[in-house]
């Protein structure tokens, strides 16, 4: 067990922790730090002790690769070969921000950082804390979620503190992270691309600038994806999904468990749901679906530090942002 440092980015001098940050990723240490997305558990990506060190801190299967986080371009020559057409325009379109481009890597970039893969996958954060860091330290940042392997992914430095007090040496506080959900994954090394995790940027944002691109995920692609096989962003209570609006469903699921004596939890989010209950098992969460997304993770951490054993989680309409929603609580539905 090391002891775990929090640092409040606005309320200490930001150069003087991002300075504290460099020292510890240059010593081989692990550094959480905040992204426009979700908070990331960050290490040298040229330093395998350290890499190693991040597969153990969050229980991660070996066989799931890590995104590289860069903060310039002349960062990315060294972690990536060659960026095909429509994979330079995507970055030019929508970096910094919640994109993640898998693309064939370069020599440098070590087996244990891509899982055996011949591509890599790299993204360039939209958050002043992550790209003073990675500037500052000078090298691309390994930076999965900074969450226990199978958990929901952190959006404040209290959730990185739950799940990983003890392995990570330094936590950057930059408050609640702005979107709540995890970057796009786009493999730009076939044609056409596919997106191969649904994220914060949304596929009819991606084809508006590249045209059509395939949703993977599903069966013959996800060994492209390794990360989307393992069980995902699931609570300790059982998560029960349910359609949106079906008040129907609802209600008979809610009777159902609490007949069998169980302690429920619900997060609603269409007004015919949020009529059906009240109490602080019961969440309504804004049906503006950018906002939604923001504070779904932290209210399921929430609800299941309350103890429930049951959490009934109301579904969104599968468009935009919401595929991503929906993706993400089928996912914690198991
Ligand atoms: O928003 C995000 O992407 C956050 C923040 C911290 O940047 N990071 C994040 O990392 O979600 P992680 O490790 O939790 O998820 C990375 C995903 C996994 O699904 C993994 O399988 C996939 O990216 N991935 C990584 N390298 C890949 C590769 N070479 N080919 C295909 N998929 C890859
Ligand atoms: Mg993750």
């Amino acid at each position: 067990m090391i002891e775990t440092k929090i640092l409040q980015i606005a309320s200490v001098d930001a150069d003087a922790a991002i300075e504290t940050a460099v020292q510890v990723l240059k010593r081989g240490g692990l550094v959480a730090f905040p992204t426009e997305t979700v908070y990331g558990l960050g290490a040298d990506v040229l330093n395998l002790e350290a890499v190693k060190k991040v597969f153990e801190a969050k229980g991660r299967p070996s066989d799931n690769p890590f995104i590289v986080h860069i903060a310039t371009y002349r960062q990315l020559e060294d972690i990536a070969d060659e960026v095909p057409e429509k994979g330079k325009i995507l970055a030019e379109t929508f970096w910094p921000g919640p994109l993640t481009l898998v693309l064939k890597r370069t020599i440098l970039i070590s087996d244990l950082v891509t899982a055996d893969l011949d591509t890599v996958a790299v993204r360039m954060p939209n958050h002043p804390v992550a790209l003073a860091l990675i500037k500052a330290f000078g090298e691309g940042i390994v930076g999965p979620s900074a969450n226990l392997s199978g958990r929901p992914s952190p959006t404040t430095a209290q959730h990185v503190y739950d799940d990983l007090r003890g392995s990570v040496d330094l936590i950057l506080d930059g408050g609640p992270t702005q979107i709540g959900v995890e970057s796009t994954v786009v493999d730009v090394t076939v044609e056409p691309p596919v997106i191969l995790r649904l994220g914060g940027l949304t596929q009819e944002r991606i084809e508006e600038v590249i045209g059509s691109v395939q949703v993977g995920g599903s069966e013959p692609l996800s060994h492209r994806s390794p990360g989307t096989r393992h069980r995902h962003y699931a609570p300790r209570a059982k998560a029960v999904l349910v359609n949106h609006q079906d008040v129907e469903g609802f209600t008979a699921a809610l009777q159902h468990y609490r007949q069998q004596g169980k302690n429920v939890g619900c997060i609603v989010n269409s007004p015919l749901l949020a009529k059906v209950e009240t109490g602080v098992f019961f969440r309504v969460l804004p049906s503006s679906i950018d906002i939604l997304a923001r504070y779904l993770f932290s209210t399921i951490r929430e609800l299941d530090a309350l103890g429930v054993d049951v959490l009934i989680i109301e579904g969104v309409e599968e468009q935009g942002l919401g595929a991503t929603v929906m993706d993400r609580l089928r996912r914690a539905a198991g």
